[in-house]
């Protein structure tokens, strides 16, 4: 048996296919791919318009331009995230403040985010952690005190709270199609949606240098598109994500870890990680089995040496220091064999690290 990867991105022979013909056709941007491809994606997910562009962070940049954050605006975002939710902040010029997260699911915690609300809080970035729906109660939040709420939903393909679908629960939600992303589009690509009527006219806007129709430049832009051969891809795994959802569910199940679900939501499996009081010896017994496991993510944010300036820097975020270095995450994708399943099973059972 060869090694077991964390991730195997999803190729056939429909995406080669679709991959050809969008490249023979000599249309390879601003065609009907992307333009399809961003209304399938609204409509599986129920949101009001969705718009592909270049990756999940120009898709956080581009949600928070949208609503006009920028220097002098604060935005809440989770301690313990992929680096990314953090940096487009940064990357607008505003500034990220890290709340801590729940001790139970690992996504930001409402607790923490009324905290840290200040009147220069324009919005809150929640993070679908490893697919884990983040709690409803930011929705009150945010609507209570009028701030904005978007999901980072990079890692939640699929995912639901309360019966909506990630991509349709705040104002505006990011996803990302990096090659071990849940779907992907062969090559970087992002997504973002929104659920406001509002908003859609200028999501389109922003990632095609702020032009109208008449291709004039009404507000500051860049060209952020994604291109028709990522597009064609994109919409053929599309229409193979809920069945892969469905697998990784079965997969959490078959392994049988003990992980906590929110209730009333679904979690998309992105990642199935053991809260390990020795990751490194949990590493190495994965590594001596032949199977690909990794600490997602073992620096919180505010420590990373970009933020050695930030306010928080040396903030002790309770439980973001006490866990982030401890989650250990082991291959749970739905291109599983059996056999492989079998073999991550056992030697997660074997081990009492977990
Ligand atoms: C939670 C989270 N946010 C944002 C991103 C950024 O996405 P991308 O790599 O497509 O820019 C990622 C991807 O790694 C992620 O996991």
């Amino acid at each position: 048996m060869t090694r077991i990867p964390l991730a195997r991105p999803y190729w056939d022979e429909e995406c080669q296919e679709a991959a050809v013909n969008v490249l023979s056709s000599g249309r390879w941007v601003k065609g009907p791919q992307a333009q399809a491809f961003g209304e399938e994606f609204a409509k599986w997910c129920g949101a009001v318009a969705a718009v592909p562009c270049q990756s999940g962070s120009a898709a956080l940049m581009v949600a928070l331009r949208l609503l006009g954050i920028g220097p002098g605006d604060e935005v809440i975002v989770p301690g313990m995230t992929f680096i990314a939710t953090a940096t487009s902040v940064s990357l607008v010029g505003a500034t990220p403040v890290f709340a801590d997260i729940e001790e139970e699911y690992w996504c930001i915690s409402p607790q923490d985010v009324e905290v840290k609300i200040t009147s220069k809080t324009k919005a809150v970035i929640g993070v679908h952690i490893f697919g884990q729906p983040f709690s409803s109660k930011l929705r009150e939040i945010c609507d209570e005190k009028k701030i904005a709420l978007i999901e980072d939903a990079a890692q939640a393909h699929g995912a639901s709270l309360d019966g909506i679908k990630a991509g349709a629960i705040g104002d505006l939600a990011c996803f990302s199609f990096f090659p071990s992303k849940n779907m992907a589009v062969g090559g970087e690509g992002g997504m973002v949606t929104t659920t406001r009527k509002d908003l859609a006219d200028r999501l389109r806007r922003l990632v095609d240098h702020g032009r109208d129709d008449a291709l004039e430049s009404i507000e500051l832009g860049t060209n952020l598109r994604m291109s028709e051969v990522n597009a064609a891809i994109g919409r053929i795994q599309l229409t193979k994500i809920d069945q892969w959802t469905s697998k990784r569910r079965s997969n959490s199940k078959f392994i049988e870890h003990e992980t906590l679900t929110r209730p009333g939501s679904e979690h998309a499996w992105h990642q199935l990680c053991i809260l390990s009081d020795d990751p490194n010896l949990l590493i190495t017994k994965f590594d001596e089995a032949q199977i690909d496991a990794r600490v997602h993510y073992p620096i919180p944010c505010n420590r990373h040496q970009v933020y050695s300036e930030h306010f928080q820097h040396k903030e002790n975020l309770v439980v973001c220091d006490k866990i982030a270095h401890k989650l250990v995450a082991i291959p749970i994708h739905p291109s599983l064999t059996h056999d492989e399943l079998s073999k991550i099973k056992a030697t997660l059972h074997s081990s009492s690290l977990c």
